[in-house]
């Protein structure tokens, strides 16, 4: 079978290879593909910037957002040949540590996690997968071509979860308005999920596109263009951070309002040095009740939130969010970045 496979460590090593089909020990669930969304971390990968081979390989089967149905599956697992599902990415450490045993594998704490299509753990672009059937989840029928999407929402239901935990550390605590950084798939969506909650919601990105702002407008949110200098008087009491830029990192630090949350959820690269006045952003942080915390991956109660909140989004909306779709022999096309791109999903079907 065809299956999408880089060097990790070496740049531009991908290619489409010919494997054997996916080995049991994968999982009793046989999936066959529909599509694979392609994101940040799958360019970096293939930058060979990150990701690791299974032990023993040198090359890994790459994507981690999966989406397909199911051929065969074991009576009573949960799924039956026909239902759409989507594979989770991360499994538990082998120790485990305390997060990993109590299934909150997304809050690893000895970094021995393993990611498919990451790290060291072959991924899931290929024609067929096996995955555990504790490792999914079932995705309605209904949410079409958007299951492609669970992934990545999963990832931003999470960063909700967890900003809204830290909120409620003050029974009073009513946000009103959100500021995300960055108008990308996963920007977008934790705009999404920003509006379904009712709040006041503002998308700040540096790219220009009708497109984009159209699909902000659609949530009843506000479009802004540029550096977020410019929109010094909003004062959010929540921004989710999803550019991983570093002078956007900077400067949304210690922006919100008194008891404000900022959540960092896109990752950067090391090595760029900036001034930052630690010494305003304490006084900012200490005497607001400011908080700025990390979020990353998502465990199963986060793909089941990701799942209802796109079965509760308009489907043309989530649609328009796939604005490229490119069959498995030019994968590669898919990597590289065009203007007008929010999700690229490689096609399977
Ligand atoms: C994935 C996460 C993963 C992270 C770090 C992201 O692109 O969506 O599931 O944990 O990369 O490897």
């Amino acid at each position: 079978m065809r299956a999408l496979t880089v060097a990790p460590g070496t740049a531009n090593s991908a290619q489409v290879d010919d494997v054997p089909e996916p080995p049991r020990s994968d999982g009793a669930v046989l999936v066959r593909a529909l599509a694979l969304g392609v994101c940040g971390t799958d360019r970096e990968i293939v930058s060979g910037a990150y990701g690791w081979a299974p032990p023993g390989e040198r090359r890994l089967v790459i994507g981690h957002e999966s989406f397909g149905e199911v051929q065969e599956a074991p009576a009573g697992c949960g799924v039956k040949a026909g239902d759409r599902v989507v594979g989770f990415v991360r499994r538990p450490d082998p120790v485990p540590c305390p997060a990993c045993a109590a299934g909150e594998w997304d809050m690893c704490r000895n970094g021995r996690y393993t990611e498919r299509g990451i790290k060291e753990r072959n991924g899931y672009g290929a024609e067929f997968f096996r995955v555990e059937p504790e490792f999914l989840v079932k995705v309605d029928r209904a949410l079409g071509d958007a299951g492609v999407l669970v992934e990545p929402t999963s990832v931003v239901a999470k960063a909700w979860d967890h900003t809204e935990r830290i909120g409620k550390r003050s029974r009073s605590w009513r946000p009103q308005t959100l500021l995300v950084t960055g108008a990308g798939p996963i920007g977008l969506l934790a705009a999404l999920l920003g509006a379904q909650r009712g709040l006041d919601v503002h998308v700040l990105d540096h790219h220009d596109s009708l497109e984009k702002r159209r699909l902000v407008q659609a949530l009843g949110g506000t479009f802004y263009l540029g550096a977020i200098t410019g929109i010094e008087s909003l004062e959010p009491d929540i921004v989710m951070e999803c550019t991983g830029a570093p002078s956007v990192v900077r400067g949304v630090l210690g922006r919100t309002a008194s008891s404000g949350i900022v959540c960092l959820v896109g990752v950067s690269s090391p090595g760029h040095a900036l001034d930052v006045d630690v010494g305003g952003f304490n006084r900012a942080m200490v005497l607001d009740n400011g908080t700025v915390f990390g979020s990353v991956n998502a465990n199963r109660q986060h793909y089941e939130d990701a799942v209802a909140a796109l079965r509760r989004a308009d489907c043309a909306w989530l649609s328009s969010l796939i604005t490229r779709r490119v069959p498995v022999a030019q994968w590669t096309q898919a990597l590289e970045a065009e203007p007008d791109d929010t999700k690229v999903v490689v096609d399977f079907s």
